[in-house]
């Protein structure tokens, strides 16, 4: 018995760490939802110790022969207080504490601060970052600063997705044709985990959004390098067939100007291709060029087949290079 205890409890206490964690917080936002769930998850767990108590009680008494009056008394009692004051004592007590804990989290105006503003958009399956006062584009990865706070300005492309960084803050749904913000506040310098939490097709699982927080320097160094990215166009026949084939739909800063798809001026910088579907190795971006339907089945990209083997190497190599 203690052992299949002990064997249930480690994969649910594994469950409280690792970068995608509610429960293990790295901002002040986030540390109000862990305090509020650990809360929750108390006054739960009291709940059901009492009902247990109540049921093992109830199965153990010796039988008492009630007239009908009485009986409707003790009815009526358990309907008053378990099935009326209990629930809106429970419901007042969480709006009590959770109504200002949500209140805290809102973008609201911070007097002698001015919180750094980054635009989200949601597209099938892949995330867009906008940083409107520097002009940098990428996808798929979120850059923060540490002990500042940051309003993200979240829609979608297509359908209705959902922003959420557990470690960080709350959840946000990125909706089309509507702006929802949200404000993010990180502590401690990591890299922290994002998944789409709104199920937006068959590749909802495969959005993942890399998120890592420099201090103010780091954070600067990462933007300067891509104010003016140093990107020299592919010579010769293989750079036709990007701009003819590729740059039709991505943008690279300088060589092509593409709009439908993940940008890719630092592509060689990310941690992953396809938004968290391949760890961006060397020889990976020719992986994704030539399997990207087998890897992520659906992506709005179309299949490389008629494209030369030599350029699509070519191509690989090249973008395997586009890192600040
Ligand atoms: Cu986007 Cu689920």
């Amino acid at each position: 018995m203690q052992l299949t205890t002990l064997g249930l409890s480690v994969p649910l206490l594994a469950g409280c760490s690792g970068p995608q964690s509610a429960l293990d917080p790295a901002g002040p936002m986030a540390r109000e939802v862990a305090v509020i769930w650990w809360a929750m998850f108390g006054f739960a767990s009291l709940v059901l110790l009492v009902v247990i108590a109540l049921w093992v009680y109830a199965m153990r008494r010796p039988h008492r022969a009630l007239d009908e009056a009485q009986a409707k008394k003790i009815n009526r009692a358990w309907i008053v207080w378990g099935g009326l004051v209990l629930p809106s004592a429970s419901i007042g007590l969480l709006l009590l504490f959770g109504i200002p804990a949500g209140h805290r989290m809102l973008p609201l105006p911070i007097v002698g601060e001015q919180p750094l503003r980054i635009e989200v958009i949601g597209h099938q399956w892949w995330w867009e970052v906008r940083y409107p006062d520097s002009g940098v584009v990428t996808a798929n990865q979120l850059h923060l600063p540490v002990g500042r706070p940051v309003d993200l300005d979240v829609t979608s492309d297509d359908v209705i997705h959902s922003f959420w960084v557990p470690r960080l803050g709350g959840k946000i749904d990125m909706i089309p044709g509507r702006h929802n913000r949200i404000r993010l506040h990180v502590d401690r310098p990591g890299t922290y985990r994002g998944q789409c939490s709104e199920f937006c097709g068959t590749q909802h699982s495969h959005m993942i959004l890399d998120v890592q927080a420099h201090d103010e320097d780091g954070f600067s160094a990462w933007l300067d390098a891509r104010r003016q990215p140093r990107v020299s166009a592919l010579p010769g026949p293989a750079g036709d067939t990007f701009a003819s084939h590729c740059g039709t739909c991505h943008r690279v800063a300088g060589v092509s100007e593409g709009q439908r798809a993940p940008d890719l001026t630092d592509v060689g910088s990310r941690s992953s291709l396809g938004s968290g579907v391949l760890a961006n190795e060397p020889g990976a971006v020719l992986r994704w060029l030539r399997d990207h339907q087998q890897l992520k089945p659906g992506n709005g990209m179309p299949l490389t087949d008629d494209i030369d083997p030599d350029h699509l190497s070519a191509i690989a190599a090249w973008l395997e290079t586009l890192a600040p």
